[in-house]
Parts: C-alpha cells; structure tokens; sequence
C-alpha cells in the first residue's frame, strides 16, 4: 500500500469522534424512505465543510460527493443508504429517536456516518492514489422501488470501474466482517393475485362459485412451485403472505385476493417463476369456474457479488483485521437493492458484525430494541478507507 499506517491511524482516530457525533445526531433524527430532506441536507452540509469535494442531488433526497486524487485513474464508488424505518423506538438511549414512528431500526444511520467519516480521511490522503472516489448517499433502500434504481438512471454509476458497500449486522458479533463472493442476498417480487367467484347464499353453494375455497387450493397448488417445480439445488423461496375475503358468515365471497413475495438468486430461475405461478393459478381457477387476474411486480435483484473486486476487498480487509475477523456468511435470502448499482459495474457488498451479547445488543434488524455496538464504526471506519485505498491502488495497477 502507498501510504503510512501511523499517518493513517492518526487520521482514522482524529475522525471517529465525528463518526460517532454523526451517526448519534443521524439516529435521534431518523427519516422514512423518500422522505430524507433533514438527512440529505445534514449529509450536505458536512461534506460541504470538508472543502475539496465536488457535490451534486442527481435525486431529490441523496447527495453525492465526487472526490478526485492525483490525476487519471480508476472510478470507485462507495455506497451509504440513509432511510429509518416507521418503527417507535423503545430504547432508552441518550440518542434515542425524537420521532415517535421513525427509528433508524437497520443501521443506516451508521452507514452514513462512516461513509462521511471515510469521505474526510480519504479527502487528505488525496495524493496519493490517483482516479476518483464517487461517495454515494442514497435515500429509501427499505421501500422499493427503492432509491438506488433512480440514482443509477440519473448515471451516478458512469464510468465507475467498482462499486463497494457495507452493512452492519447485529447477528454477527463486533470485530466480524462478513464477506463471499458470489450470491449473497436474493431478489425480492411480490405477487398479488384475485380469485373472482360468483357470490351467493352460504346455505345454496351450489348456486354459486367459492372464491375463497378456489383461493386456498391455489394457495396449497403453488407450493408445487418451489417443491416439484423447480431444481432444489436452486434456493428459492414462494411464500403467500396475506389473504383477504369474505364479509360474513352466511354469504359466499365473490371475489378472495391472495398476495406474497418470491425470493431467488438465480436469473434464469427468476424469470420462471412467474409463469410457472399463472399456470397453476389458470388452472385451478379453471377447474372450478372461477377467473383470476396477477399481478406480478419484479423488485430489488439479487445482490452477486465480483469474484475480482470480493478478492481485492477480502486482501485489504485480511490485511488489517486477520483470518480470524474476516469470515465467510451463508446468502440471505433478504433483498438489497445494493444490486441496482451491481447491475452497472462489478462489486462487493458485505457485512460489518455489530452485535454484542455482552452488552445486551442482541435485537434483530427491525426490532424497536435495535441497536449497534458503536465499535462497528471505527471498524467499519476503517475496513472502508483501506478497502478504498486498496482497490484504487489495484485497480489503478491493473489498468482500469
Ligand atoms: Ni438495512
């Protein structure tokens, strides 16, 4: 690596207070998908403090931060997403949320932190790898469609060679850093379909068409799907996760609406899927005398991850932390929608352990007891800004 490891270290520790400041300011004043104007402002206006970086809002609520070193090079693009979650916070915290139905419940708030961290260490280390660093802070990563799509087509991700991001994990213990190359986390559809009978008497059900009994054998024939349908080699998840229908005890319901996720990694299995579940929705309506309308709606892809640049960023994170920190996670069938700017550039996604039994921080993703063992900043601080300077380096070495 071309720089000091003490000159680092002073610079890392001069920032992670701020880090700290950043990421207790950002949890007290969470803000839900698309709606992260304080949030964006705030990133804003701290990356404007920095002087040196060149600021854009290609979205009404992100904010990106090109930084350009010491002449040509490659593009690497480092990614923060910056949405809470409509959740009440119970913990009693100094930082607590002041927002009773907005609680940064998955860590974002974290995540913009040690990204604004990583922007100031990177800013005075800026001759000495040449290229940019693009810093993308992005809204609604929890509500698809989600923010990252939008940011892609506003071209954010131009000639960006890699891209990189990080997420702290409360199921890992602190000190951990999670990484595979390959499918990490599933893609993410829903599906909604309605089932039309013919209402009637519950007493005379030969009169009519039950839609709610044609609903629940649709239901029971599309486990056939993940079952029978398709190769068990290939995860994939089919679950019904809302039904709707009927208005009484004695009347037989025109119309039952049955809606769910799909969750898969691999493309061609994907694009399947929803034929495969019209057939057998077709075909059991029609059995029984009932029409069926689908909607079927495709959300975040699966994140897979570079087999080059997961390497590159497992040697740089190998290289501060050791074999012992840098393990290897099972795929999450959980979506991301990381995987927009994957689609546009090869990269890496991995995960930042932030839990800590010890200390009794143990609550899921999305719990109103979450929280993060603050040590995943300096961390993740760090695992991002040698991870930076690294991939610059190789990249730059390897001709792009
Ligand atoms: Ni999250």
């Amino acid at each position: 690596m071309e720089f000091d490891t003490a000159e680092l270290a002073s610079l890392l520790a001069a920032v992670l207070p701020d880090v700290v400041a950043w990421r207790r300011h950002l949890h007290a004043h969470p803000e839900v998908s698309f709606h992260e104007r304080e949030t964006s402002a705030y990133v804003f206006e701290t990356l404007q403090q920095f002087q040196g970086l060149q600021l854009t809002r290609p979205t009404e609520t992100s904010v990106v931060a090109r930084l350009i070193g010491a002449g040509h090079g490659p593009v690497l693009a480092l990614r923060a997403d910056m949405d809470a979650l409509p959740i009440t916070e119970e913990n009693d915290v100094a930082y607590r949320s002041r927002r009773p139905g907005a609680m940064h419940a998955c860590g974002h708030d974290a995540h913009t932190a040690m990204l604004l961290g990583t922007a100031k260490v990177l800013l005075a280390l800026r001759d000495r790898f040449q290229g940019e660093v693009r810093f993308i802070f992005q809204p609604a990563e929890e509500l698809p469609p989600g923010g990252a799509e939008p940011l892609c087509e506003s071209g954010v991700m131009d000639g960006v060679d890699a891209v990189v991001g990080a997420h702290v994990w409360t199921p890992l213990p602190v000190g951990t850093v999670a990484l595979r190359a390959g499918a990490l986390m599933a893609s993410s559809d829903t599906f909604e379909v309605t089932i039309r009978g013919r209402g009637g008497h519950a007493a005379q059900p030969h009169m009519g068409v039950d839609s709610l009994l044609v609903a629940a054998e649709t239901i029971v024939n599309l486990q056939h799907i993940v079952s029978r349908n398709s190769d068990p080699l290939q995860p994939l998840v089919v679950s019904v996760t809302q039904v709707r229908a009927g208005t009484a005890n004695n009347v037989i319901p025109e119309e039952a609406v049955f809606a769910g996720t799909v969750r898969s990694f691999d493309p061609e299995l994907r694009r399947q899927v929803p034929g495969m579940l019209e057939r057998i929705v077709r075909g059991v309506t029609e059995a029984h005398g009932a029409s069926y309308e689908l909607r079927y709606d495709f959300g975040y892809r699966p994140v897979v991850n570079d087999v080059r640049i997961t390497g590159l960023v497992r040697e740089a994170l190998l290289e501060r932390f050791g074999p012992d920190a840098v393990i290897e996670p099972e795929p999450s069938m959980g979506g991301e929608d990381f995987s927009a700017y994957l689609a546009k550039a090869p990269g890496a996604f991995f995960f930042l352990g932030a839990g800590n039994a010890a200390k009794g921080l143990v609550f899921p993703h999305h719990s109103a007891r979450f929280d993060i063992d603050e040590d995943v900043l300096r961390i993740g601080l760090e695992a991002e800004v040698r991870t930076a300077l690294h991939l610059m380096s190789r990249l730059a070495a390897d001709g792009n």
